[in-house]
């Protein structure tokens, strides 16, 4: 038997304030985004925003249902239409930002397991890393320069 470590590398910025330019503005479009999800059930607003190769920018917020797992995150409300969209544009950037209407966010909010295994799949697909950040209302804006830090050891097609 022997043990392996696996380590995921996360750079972490005090404020939206420190972000670079142009992931401003990108995580203001998530930020509209989110402010438009459709989540009356858990008043947890989530906003995602995608940048692509060809310089569109893509978003998408969180849709509930009265029947709870009918709904979708914003991630992959986002990140299916950008493919839907442009099927062979390469995404290089994905953002996210989170606020509840029932308390404070200021810790910053990853993706979900669900989505975490959605962006892998085009990860692999485009064999290209996804950058992204990802915060909560206010607060420190976590980044990774690929998914594979938030999702090690991920199920893809090679397997199959
Ligand atoms: N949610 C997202 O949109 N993204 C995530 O990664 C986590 C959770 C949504 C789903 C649901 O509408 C609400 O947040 C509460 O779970």
């Amino acid at each position: 038997m022997k043990s392996i470590t696996i380590t995921s590398n996360l750079d972490i910025y005090d404020s939206f304030e420190d972000i670079p330019a142009e992931i401003k503005e990108l995580m203001e479009a998530a930020i509209e985004a989110r402010d438009k999800a459709y989540a009356p059930y858990s008043k947890f607003h989530v906003g995602a925003a995608i940048l692509l190769d060809n310089s569109e920018i893509i978003t998408g917020s969180n849709q509930e249902n009265a029947s709870y797992p009918s709904g979708l995150c914003a991630e992959r409300t986002a990140i299916y239409y950008a493919n839907a969209k442009y099927p062979d544009a390469i995404i290089k950037t994905l953002v996210i930002s989170a606020k509840s209407l029932m308390h404070s966010m200021i810790t910053p909010v990853p993706p979900c397991g669900a989505c975490r295994q959605a962006i892998a799949e085009y990860e692999v697909k485009q064999d290209e890393p996804i950058e992204m950040y990802f915060m909560g209302a206010s607060g420190k804006v976590v980044r990774s320069e690929s998914l594979k830090n938030l999702l090690p050891l991920a199920f893809d097609n090679t397997f199959l």
